[in-house]
């Protein structure tokens, strides 16, 4: 019995139909609680509950240590308000933002909505987040860095689209001693325009603009969007190439609406003309289709962050045989509750039995 998933979640989700923003917002409201008490006796309880390691689970990359290969996507902490938390929560790595030079409101709420019948969200947040001044103090005041953090870059939404590359490069600099890596979002669907910066003349400049500025060269990664074609993403692997960057993540949430029994959301209309990105289980297929080709497009010399509608063991291992060196979880994590986490690392070292240098199935917990 997953307490989570069989009681906590269908009563919020559908007895009490809890709107999906409050939800969110109510825990990050906790986990920063608990973030800025540091309560001891909760957090090593969550750690007891969903730490799960493993030497067998450890990635090394980009001179990076990655305790496990799963982290939590961007969108959940834009703002990094929970940063000392995640770690307790199992995450091998975390990702914050998107976030932009200005803090900015976000699109008109209501804007994010349940698709229980497809284990599927739709949003369209249109980077709500309070600027990179914001979260550089808070991972200037972070106490411990238990995993590596990534942070995710985007355009405000007033910047004309031909002065993306400033917006890149002016929250870039605020922040770049601060993160672990750093991420060119060009594949949100709730900028207006944003997705044509995925164009390898648009794409161009920014990567020039941020790579000149890269001094200690900090990983530099584009996050993809899963409705390119095989064309827009070979443009995108030779720019990956020339300018020198760390890897691809695939992929962002899509536009596509095929494929979902979900027809009609109350208080938003029929799907099929709603503005935003589905995001899990719809998206699974495709973005591990996208990963697979990367993957083969490049001889594996690139590293990938899969992402997209990663729910089971299976789901994660799918993306893993793809070509995927690293693996987010946003949508699943809400569906599953954190019981997700250490249930995937447990599968994932139990695969690896046999295959590791150091036995694995060791459950160091705490
Ligand atoms: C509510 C919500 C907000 C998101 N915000 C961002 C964001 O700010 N930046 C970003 O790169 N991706 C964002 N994403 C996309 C996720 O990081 C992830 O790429 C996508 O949801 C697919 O993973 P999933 O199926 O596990 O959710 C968001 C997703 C959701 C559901």
């Amino acid at each position: 019995m997953n307490l989570y998933r069989d009681l906590l979640q269908p009563l919020l989700f559908s007895g009490l139909r809890a709107d999906p923003e409050t939800l969110k917002v109510a825990l990050l409201r906790t986990l920063e609680w608990l973030d800025v008490t540091q309560a001891t006796g909760i957090l090593s309880l969550l750690e007891r509950l969903f730490c799960y390691r493993d030497p067998c689970l450890e990635v090394r990359l980009w001179g990076l240590s990655f305790p496990n290969p799963l982290g939590l996507a961007a969108g959940l902490d834009k703002d990094g308000v929970a940063l000392g938390v995640w770690p307790h929560l199992g995450f091998g790595f975390v990702e914050v933002g998107t976030v932009t030079p200005q803090p900015q409101p976000g699109n008109p709420k209501p804007r994010l909505f349940r698709l229980p019948q497809d284990r599927a969200a739709l949003n369209c947040m249109g980077f709500n987040n309070q600027g990179a001044a914001a979260l550089a103090e808070r991972l200037r005041r972070l106490r411990q860095r238990l995993i590596p953090i990534g942070v995710n870059l985007g355009k405000g939404k007033t910047t004309p689209l031909e002065a993306a590359a400033t917006d890149y490069l002016a929250s870039f600099r605020v922040l770049r001693e601060l993160g672990d890596y750093f991420v060119i979002n060009v594949s949100s669907p709730n900028t207006p325009g944003l997705r044509s910066l995925q164009a390898a003349k648009h794409l161009e400049p920014i990567l020039a603009a941020l790579q000149e500025e890269n001094q200690a060269k900090k990983p530099l990664l584009v996050k993809i969007a899963p409705d390119l074609d095989w064309p827009e993403i070979d443009a995108i692997l030779e720019l990956a190439q020339a300018y020198g960057l760390a890897g691809i993540i695939a992929t962002n949430t899509t536009l596509r609406r095929d494929n979902l029994k979900t027809r009609f959301l109350p208080g938003l209309g029929p799907l099929t003309t709603a503005a935003g990105g589905i995001s899990g289980a719809p998206l699974r297929e495709r973005s591990t289709q996208i990963i697979r080709y990367i993957h083969q497009a490049t001889g594996g010399q690139l590293p990938i962050i899969g992402v997209g509608g990663i729910f089971t063991l299976d789901d994660a291992l799918e993306k893993l045989a793809a070509g995927a060196s690293l693996l987010q979880v946003y949508t699943g994590w809400i569906y599953e509750g954190p019981s997700l986490v250490p249930r995937l690392l447990r599968g994932l070292a139990a695969s690896r039995q046999g295959a590791c240098s150091i036995p694995s199935g060791r459950k160091i917990v705490g």
